[in-house]
């Protein structure tokens, strides 16, 4: 029975345990640039010991931003400053990540301390956005251009290019955002889905433009590199997407190359009720490995080392994913081994710490 320290291999990759840093954007860049900051927020979190380190949301085209200040990789400019940050996450024998994504209509909005609300043209924001039908996301946001067939086909190439450009980067993991409302998963949700062409109606034109981005992806993608979907395994919403599509969708996504499914849940309605409280997401990683045969990753409000192994050993999911812990504590994984008295290596420069 494997544990929280147990390494993983997937495909030709070796994860050291089953502690992943989950993608969270930083709002901390110009023209999609990484930073310094990427650098010591990434970078630290390597050296905390997590198994992987999971870049955040990283915009494939400019306009597919959250916010003017997210990252991209939308040039080829973009992959050096990156390098340097992947560089030295593999270093620390960490597994650099990166997460690629596309706002669709949740784009253009302003950073969360200065309110996260939609943004015009003349506050530094954009237009069109992007979506499968011109439904806004809530109020005050714009609503989005109906995307035509070739356009999707272009945003598919984004994707692939975007691919391409990670592995220049030295990313090893890649993972698809198909959640929390942005473009995909809007194609996945018949509450945003109202297409009638071959990309929207049923669950199968549904999920097309997905399975289209994983197949574009992995033709660029090594082959010994592991690709892993994000998905909002449920809208928790009357009519939107459902954990039993997600488990049907696992089972299309594992023969066109996905690795594992990342399991997180809503963001695509804004009046959704959603049950907070610890774990409360790990249920849909559960049911996705059991009856898809796919590896999943758990993740939400995961914080305690015990609860954190408790999902590895009993077969919850194969991974956990430690979003706001991490930036509670980036050497979380130092210390979590501790308590579950299980000895990892620390770094020999923190190694007079280990011993209380
Ligand atoms: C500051 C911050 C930024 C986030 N950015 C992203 C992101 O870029 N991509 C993503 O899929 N989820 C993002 N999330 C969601 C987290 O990855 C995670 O799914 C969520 O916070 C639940 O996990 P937690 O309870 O461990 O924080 C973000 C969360 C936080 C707190």
């Amino acid at each position: 029975m494997a544990h929280l320290f147990d390494s993983l291999k997937l495909r030709g990759v070796e994860f050291a345990n089953r502690v992943v840093v989950s993608p969270m954007c930083q709002y901390s860049c110009t023209n999609g640039f990484a930073t310094d900051w990427h650098f010591v927020h990434l970078g630290s979190r390597a050296v905390g010991r997590a198994a992987a380190v999971i870049a955040e949301a990283t915009a494939v085209t400019a306009d597919g931003r959250i916010s003017p200040r997210d990252l991209g990789i939308w040039t080829d400019d973009h992959i050096e400053p990156l390098r340097r940050v992947f560089a030295f996450v593999a270093e620390q024998g960490s597994v650099p990540g990166i997460q690629l994504a596309h706002a669709g209509r949740k784009a253009s909005t302003s950073e969360p301390w200065n309110g996260g609300k939609p943004i015009s043209p003349p506050q530094g924001g954009w237009t069109p956005i992007a979506a499968p039908s011109p439904l806004a996301f809530a109020d005050g946001y714009q609503v989005p251009h109906a995307l035509s067939v070739p356009e999707i086909t272009a945003l598919v190439e984004a994707f692939a290019a975007a691919v391409r450009r990670a592995h220049a980067a030295g990313a090893k993991l890649v993972e698809l955002h198909a959640a929390h409302g942005y473009l995909v998963h809007s194609f996945l949700s018949p509450l945003s889905n109202q297409r009638t062409d071959q990309y929207g109606g049923s669950f199968t034109n549904r999920i097309r433009m997905l399975c289209e981005v994983v197949t574009a992806a992995r033709k660029v993608w090594p082959e010994e590199y592991p690709l892993w979907v994000r998905i909002s395994a449920t809208d928790w919403t009357e009519g939107g997407w459902t954990v039993e599509e997600s488990v049907e969708l696992a089972r299309i996504l594992k023969p066109l190359g996905v690795d594992l499914i990342d399991s997180s849940s809503g963001g695509n309605v804004s009046s959704a009720k959603i049950p907070f409280g610890p774990g409360y997401q790990v249920a849909f990683a559960e049911q996705i490995r059991r009856e898809s045969g796919v590896p999943t990753g758990a993740v939400g409000m995961i914080t305690d080392p015990a609860q954190a192994d408790q999902i590895i050993r009993s077969g919850q999911a194969d991974v956990v994913i430690l979003a706001r812990q991490f930036l509670r504590d980036p050497y979380w994984p130092l210390l979590a081994a501790r308590a579950l008295g299980t000895d990892i290596q620390w770094p020999v420069q923190y190694e007079r710490a280990k011993q209380k």
